[in-house]
Parts: C-alpha cells; structure tokens; sequence
C-alpha cells in the first residue's frame, strides 16, 4: 500500500472521517504501524491492546505534561501549566497522596449507597419524556450525570444547567491540539468561574459540614494529611469535568449500539440481567474515551519501537478495545460475549476513579428507558457526532419512542 498512514489530526474526531467511524482508520493503524510515530502532532500513538496495557500500568511513567519535551505533544497541548495540578495530570508522590484522600466514597461499595439517588434522578428524566421523536442527548444522556456527580457534590441544584454550560465549555479545548482562541477564552472563564463557585462551597462546609463530596473532602485526612481549600476545588473541577461528558457519550453510545441491532436490544428486553454485561460490551465496542496517554520517563522500547525520554504515549483504548489477536470478531457487538475485559477506564494508577459511578448511571439509564418505551427506534438522518479529541460520542441522536404512559 502506498498511500500514508492515516496521521495527526486524522486520529482524532476533528477529523470527519475518523469522527464518523474511528475503526477501520484505527484498525488499518494496527495493520500498518501499531507503534506509529505522529510527527504532526509529536507523539507516538499505540493502537495493540498489549502495547497499551503495558504503557498504562507502567508505575514510572510521567502524566504531568511540563515534563514532556519541548515540541512534543504533552508539553504542547495538555499543559495549561500554572495552576493547582488535577490528578489526571500529576504524578507521585503528590499524585499519591490526592488519590488516596479523595477515592473513598468512589468505591464500589459506597457508590451502591448512590444507586436510589441515581435511579431517581434518571426517573425524573425519564418521565418527563412524552411519546415521539426526541434527541437522547438534549433530553436524557446530558443532564443525568452533571445532576449525579453536582447532587454528590453539594452543588444547589438550581445550578445544574450553569455547571453544565462551564464544564462543556471547559472539556472544548482540554484535549484539543487546535482551539480557537474565542473557546480558550470562554474555557478560562468557566474554569475561573467554577473555581469561585468551589470555594464559596468549600468554606461554607468548612463552617457547616453536609452529607456529601465536598464536605467528605474538606474531612478528609490520611496520616494528619489534609487537602487544601485549593486542592479541594481543583479536584472537584475534575470530578466534574472528568464524570460528564464521558458518562453522557457511554449512555448514547449503548443507546446507538442497542438501535443499530434490534437483535441485541430485543435480547436484552427478553433477558434483563444481561444489562451490566450489555454496559461492558458497549465500553469496548464504542469507547467514550478514545485515548489517553504517558509520558516516557525514560528511554524505552515499547513495541519493538524505541522512545526517548519526555516523548508522549498516546494510548489508543478505542482501538485496544478491538485489537482481533484479543478478541474474536471485535467488530461485532455482542451482549452476551463472555470475555468483555477492556481498557475504556484507562489502567494503572491513573484508572479512571469514577468507573463505578459511569456504570451504575448507565445501567439505571437503559433500564429506565427500556421500561418506558416498549419500543424504541433509530431516526434516520437524526443523528451527529460530536468533534471533541480524545472522546467519542453524539452531539445529537434523535430516536422515535413509543409506548404505554410512564411506569418508572
Ligand atoms: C463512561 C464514563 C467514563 C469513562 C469512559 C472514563 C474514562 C477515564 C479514563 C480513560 C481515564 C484515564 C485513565 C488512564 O489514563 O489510565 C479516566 C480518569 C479519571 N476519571 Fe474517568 N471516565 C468516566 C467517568 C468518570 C466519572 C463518572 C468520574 C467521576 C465522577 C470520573 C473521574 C475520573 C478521574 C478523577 C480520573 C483521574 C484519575 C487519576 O488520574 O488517578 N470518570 N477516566
């Protein structure tokens, strides 16, 4: 083959082609230069489920971007570079040390005690849906997990719509390696925004404790360790930054996956408890978070392909997720396929925090939509995708349902 392989800005949804439908770009990738170096935008970009796998549970590799070479892609597009690190981007021992005091109420177990209040949140939602068209994004997958994780926070829920408008306005350019200096303007403005919304809340719980996140976090202390007041609402930032569009994109995308089946959703009507299975399925058929990536924190070889030092990784989890010498078929969606193993959540000491959480919104979404709509359709020509880099999902998806009045 002599055309080039598919490079820069084509691996990622500024692309129309890759926007579209990442795969066959990702997996010609894989056949071409599963090591591939992207000079256009300073990385090297791994698309084999092992490669990936080994670059994210590597213990030494770096995440803060100021520790990426001059020139290359971490240094130049991630790193915002003056302000309180978010734990994404920092590593041991402050990485360490933030984790440990903020993951206790992200465990499985004390996310099952959210479970009544994600349920009746998506209820809400749900009900207000009447019979017909309607877009699942505008309608249900945007608003349900900002009012989750700004409910957990102790955010007055008056507010959702606002946090909601700053954290699409922030995630716009977070990951982006071209922006329009008018979004880097209006992300600078949500992110000095949420900052004072953050404080003002942390110092009212400082005086008066509540029963949620932000209060935990102001308690929270490990050996006589304390967070800061600015560490707190760095973190918080991220909570909400990190937890949203991602769990909206997995509710569309099961959404999209279960209509372009029929035969998958009717299996899943006929047999509920495959739902949790049918959530992991749609995790490695159609990643939310397409990449995520390290810095070598010394000269290594990965793939048979050395790396210096400072050079960025980029992990391609969308295309891990199909890589054929793991799983068979991968490009066929099943609910019932019995090794539904992924690395959507990323891995290592970074693995994504809120990974209970995305579940438990998704499984109580499709189930609440399911009960309400005995039938469900695709709507022809409805539907968009959104160009945000590093994550996968619609910015539109009109579907048709119908059914008997609401029983959620
Ligand atoms: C379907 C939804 C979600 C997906 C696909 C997702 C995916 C990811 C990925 C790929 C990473 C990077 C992991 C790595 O580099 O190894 C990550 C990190 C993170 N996620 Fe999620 N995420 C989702 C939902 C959430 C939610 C609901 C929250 C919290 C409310 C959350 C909080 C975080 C945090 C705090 C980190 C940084 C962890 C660290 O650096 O130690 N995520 N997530």
């Amino acid at each position: 083959m002599n055309t080039p392989c598919p490079t820069g800005i084509q691996l990622t949804a500024l692309d129309p082609r890759f926007r579209e439908d990442p795969y066959p770009v990702l997996a010609e990738l894989r056949k071409r230069e599963p090591v591939h170096h992207d000079e256009q935008l300073g990385r090297y970009f791994f698309t084999r489920h092992d490669d990936v796998a080994e670059i994210l549970r590597d213990p030494d590799y770096w995440s803060d971007p100021r520790k990426g070479r001059e020139g290359g892609f971490a240094r130049g597009y991630l790193g915002r570079g003056d302000e309180e690190p978010r734990l994404l981007m920092m590593d041991d021992p402050g990485h360490r040390r933030i984790r440990n005091l903020i993951s206790d109420p992200f465990r499985p177990r004390a996310v099952e005690g959210w479970r009544d209040r994600v349920r009746a949140v998506v209820n809400d939602t749900i009900a207000a849906l009447g019979d017909g068209e309607f877009d699942l994004i505008e309608a249900v997958a945007d608003s349900i997990p900002t009012i989750v994780i700004a409910d957990k926070l102790g955010i007055d829920p008056a507010r959702h719509a606002e946090f909601k408008a700053w954290s699409a306005a922030a995630l716009k350019v977070a990951f982006s390696p071209i922006n329009d200096p008018e979004d880097v303007k209006q992300a600078e403005a949500a992110f000095a925004a949420l900052r004072e919304t953050f404080l003002s809340v942390i110092e009212s719980r400082r005086r008066a404790p509540a029963a949620d996140l932000v209060s935990d976090l102001v308690r929270a202390e490990d050996g006589g360790d304390r967070l800061t007041d600015d560490e707190i609402a760095a973190q918080c930032e991220l909570l909400l930054l990190a937890g949203n569009v991602t769990t909206s994109d997995l509710i569309g995308n099961a959404v999209a996956a279960l209509l372009r089946h029929p035969e998958q959703l009717q299996k899943l009507r006929a047999r509920p408890e495959l739902l949790a299975n049918a959530v992991e399925e749609v995790l490695r058929y159609d990643t939310p978070v397409t990449d995520t990536g390290r810095i070598a924190n010394r000269d290594v070889e990965i793939g048979g392909v050395k790396n210096a030092q400072g050079e960025s990784l980029t992990a391609s989890l969308a295309a891990a997720n199909r890589d054929p010498e793991v799983y068979p078929e991968p490009d066929r969606f099943d609910i019932e396929r019995a090794d539904t193993h992924h690395q959507a959540f990323g891995g290592g000491r970074h693995y994504c925090l809120g990974s209970h959480l995305a579940r438990v919104e998704a499984q109580e979404t499709l189930a609440a939509l399911l009960a309400r709509f005995p039938r469900l359709e695709w709507v022809e020509g409805g539907s968009e995708y959104a160009a945000n880099p590093s994550l996968r999902g619609f910015a539109k998806l009109r579907i048709r349902g119908e059914g008997p009045a609401a029983r959620v």
